[in-house]
């Protein structure tokens, strides 16, 4: 993973972000959404100023930021792809689904294509557990997605890209 450097402006926005969590009991999750949402990511070289406010250890922020894998430590492409990989899209075909997205977009899951287009992502439930395999692009879930949708939906997020 590449290291980032925030620019001082990203600095100033985490350390408001902070200001507002710091005293909310358990507030490390919430300020760690609160600074991917305002981000989009959570950059790695502001882990110190969180951990240093909420008096947890860098490595303790670390550990929670990279096993929610909700949380992105880079940016994201421009569409996001998500393919659910919980127990019922899985019994329903989510792991070819995966594979194929992975061909027909150029992009590793968990990875972002190298020109920024696009973030594949597999997520653990889209909450559209009955009409499974789901996915989401951008901010709209599909549901009982067959390989040929799939293609169809995918043939438009290349185009959008
Ligand atoms: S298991 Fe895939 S949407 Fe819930």
């Amino acid at each position: 993973m590449k290291p980032t450097t925030s620019s001082a402006e990203t600095h100033d926005r985490v350390a408001a972000l902070i200001a507002e969590h710091r005293g909310q009991k358990g507030a490390l999750l919430p300020l760690l959404h609160a600074v991917q949402d305002a981000l989009g990511h959570v950059p790695d070289d502001v882990v110190p100023a969180m951990a240093s406010a909420l008096n947890l250890s860098r490595a303790e922020v670390h550990g929670v930021l990279t096993y929610y894998h909700f949380f992105r430590r880079e940016p994201a492409g421009r569409t996001v792809v998500q393919v659910c990989r919980a127990e019922a899209c899985q019994a329903c075909g989510a792991e070819d689904l995966l594979k194929r997205a992975e061909q027909v977009l150029g992009c590793a899951r968990h990875d972002t294509r190298a020109d920024g287009a696009v973030t594949l992502e597999p997520v653990y439930c889209l909450g559209l557990c009955a009409s499974s395999p789901a996915i989401q692009i951008g901010d709209r879930l599909h549901a009982r997605v067959t390989p040929e949708r799939l293609d169809s939906l995918l043939a438009g997020v290349k185009e959008v890209a």
